[in-house]
């Protein structure tokens, strides 16, 4: 009898445990995202799925099955932009394309530019040069002499113009010249940093790294560190530097292990954090606020219209708080990676702006002063990196660059120019401007009824299209064509400098009207009444599928043979003072809004 019920209560307690386990499985499982980006092992065995085919000139102007004359009319514009990119742009073309042999990078962002299928037709014919030789104000300038609006934003580095981080690498420099690059020791720099990002940061301490990959890579270890918990927390899209650990899926050949991938702004995710015991940390990119659950905007992937964004600041605050109350609850430490936020929101960052304190927080891009840099800060208990009572316990982390010199100096002139008058004027009434930019911009857009609209978080951008359309890629052409610098990302993210002024973007919003109505002339917006973006990728499947079962008959070898060695080149000359080599503005009125449809017509 005894026994009976000793097995009973065993075995109850047995399928209590699996039960339990169950559910936890189940809820993790729930609080993934819907999407492949939500699934990032589904999604690396779903790419590698995807054969490689693309379109012959033919296919690439009727790839949505338009008419005859639609094609003849996209077939004569592009056949137009193409000249004009020879004639324009031809010295920049070609030592674009003599490095890019020797630069894989280059080889990379020139494949995705566009959606694959189309990619090969737009290298031979719109190549897009690489380099330029100077910049100035709110423009660069290529090696043609052609200038740009820097809509690029240098990644995000740039938020006070270049000519701010030019005076900050030099005033910079000439703060410590007399040590000159000696490593290991700290120039009095350092000191002024820190006690700075300390009053920014509202946190104990800080950490100097030399990217801001680094700096999340620290902030993570720490909290495996002190919480002796596995398992980190990041959103689904979130970018947060290419550390295999925080980028699971496409793009990292290794599995993920310790990552979970969860659904951003989402009741199941709290549910997660609040149940679990093995997360030591949840990471926040507060950009994600923009485009919650979806990646990076990306041409690459505009194969329909299907891109969508839009900033709700309550919602996110909103959420923003529950994470910081679940993680009091659980003793999971909040991180925020402002890498890419940090300063362009407020000068106190996206905490400052949001109204929440995180436990560690990564800053990097601008906060470099034009340098590369990381910067962790934390709470003191969270950044020690050793036990007092195990003292072989330690969380390890150097770099041999870290708070190198220069990099210290012209991060103490952001630091020390981010409290003049001049700089805090930028920061009044900065949402409300560029808001109303983008209302502007959009109102016109509408009025003339085009299909495309833009959505910011503040001073970042990104273009959105309204109606299904398979071209909506060539829309970064028509702009480059009308005097944008765009980044190799193309219409997904447009980074605007804070020193844009309303001139200078009513000029910026004329272009970007033209340029969307010379590409509607040209019919790339053409588009079957009945097609949706739907059917869009439905067709796209299909025709992957066709392209599968003959790829498997037909499997290329890697190659691994050595090229020619390169030829020896010279290196750029020295500019002296007199000559600078910055562009003049006139430059830029001649490359006028038009001229595109003068050179198109
Ligand atoms: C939010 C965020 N975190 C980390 C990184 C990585 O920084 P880095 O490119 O300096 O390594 C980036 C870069 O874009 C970023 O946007």
């Amino acid at each position: 009898m005894l026994m009976t019920m000793l097995y009973a209560t065993g075995g109850a307690l047995v399928l209590a445990a699996l039960f339990l386990r169950l559910r936890t499985r189940l809820d993790l499982s729930l609080a993934k995202h819907r999407s492949l980006a939500g699934h990032a092992r589904m999604a690396r065995r779903v790419a590698s799925l995807v054969p490689f085919y693309d379109y012959d000139e033919d296919r690439f102007f009727r790839s949505d099955d338009a008419p005859e004359d639609i094609a003849a009319r996209r077939r004569a514009a592009f056949a137009r932009l193409s000249e004009v990119w020879r004639q324009r742009f031809g010295q920049t073309i070609a030592v674009t394309r003599e490095a890019a042999a020797g630069i894989s990078d280059l080889q990379f962002t020139a494949a995705y530019r566009v959606p694959f299928q189309y990619s090969r037709v737009v290298r031979e014919n719109l190549p897009t040069g690489s380099f330029l030789e100077s910049s100035s104000g709110v423009t660069v300038t290529d090696l043609d002499g052609n200038v740009f609006y820097d809509l690029t934003g240098s990644y995000g580095v740039n938020l006070f113009g270049h000519d701010f981080y030019k005076d900050c690498i030099d005033r910079g420099a000439e703060r410590v010249r007399d040590l000159g690059p000696v490593l290991g020791a700290y120039h009095p720099a350092v000191a002024y940093n820190v006690a700075r990002l300390r009053e920014i940061s509202g946190l104990d301490e800080v950490s100097f790294h030399m990217s801001g990959t680094e700096a999340v890579m620290q902030a993570v270890r720490l909290a495996r560190y002190h919480t002796k918990r596995s398992h980190l927390v990041r959103f689904c899209g979130a970018y947060h530097g290419w550390w295999g650990d925080v980028q699971p899926g496409i793009g990292n050949p290794s599995p993920e292990r310790d990552t979970f991938t969860l659904a951003d702004m989402s009741e199941r995710t709290l549910r997660v954090l609040r149940t679990r015991r093995d997360i030591a940390c949840v990471l926040v990119n507060p950009l994600q606020a923009l485009h919650p659950n979806a990646a990076a905007p990306a041409d690459s992937a505009l194969v329909d219209s299907g891109r969508q964004a839009g900033f709700d600041r309550q919602a996110y605050t909103d959420w923003l708080k529950q994470l910081r109350t679940v993680c009091d609850e659980r003793r999971i430490v909040l991180i925020f990676d402002e890498v890419f936020v940090g300063f362009r929101l407020a000068p106190g960052g996206a905490r400052e702006y949001f109204g929440v304190q995180p436990d560690l927080v990564t800053y990097g891009k601008t906060l470099g002063g034009g340098l590369p840099v990381g910067v962790l800060c934390g709470r003191g208990a969270l950044m020690k990196r050793y036990r007092a009572d195990r003292p072989v316990d330690v969380c390890f982390a150097r770099g041999t660059f870290n708070a190198h010199p220069y990099v210290m100096g012209a991060m103490c002139e952001f630091l020390h120019r981010l409290e003049s008058p001049e700089i805090q004027d930028l920061y009044r009434d900065l949402d409300r401007i560029w808001n109303d930019r983008a209302h502007a911009l959009n109102d016109r857009l509408l009025a003339a009824d085009l299909p495309v609209r833009v959505e910011n978080l503040s001073s970042i951008w990104t273009v959105c299209y309204t109606r299904p359309s398979r071209y909506n890629w060539m829309l970064q052409y028509y702009l480059r064509a009308e005097g944008f610098a765009l980044s190799w990302v193309g219409t997904g993210r447009l980074i605007f400098s804070l020193n844009f002024t309303d001139a200078d973007f009513n000029a910026v919003a004329d272009r970007f009207v033209a340029a969307c109505e010379a590409m509607r002339r040209d019919g790339w917006w053409w588009a079957d009444p009945v097609s949706t973006n739907r059917s869009i990728r439905r067709r796209l499947l299909r025709e992957m599928w066709a392209h599968r079962r003959f790829l498997n008959s037909a499997r290329p070898a890697l190659a691994l043979t050595r090229r020619d060695p390169p030829s020896r080149v010279s290196p750029p000359p020295v500019r002296s003072a007199e000559h600078p080599g910055h562009p003049s503005r006139q430059v830029l009125e001649q490359v006028g809004p038009d001229q595109l449809s003068r050179d198109a017509t």
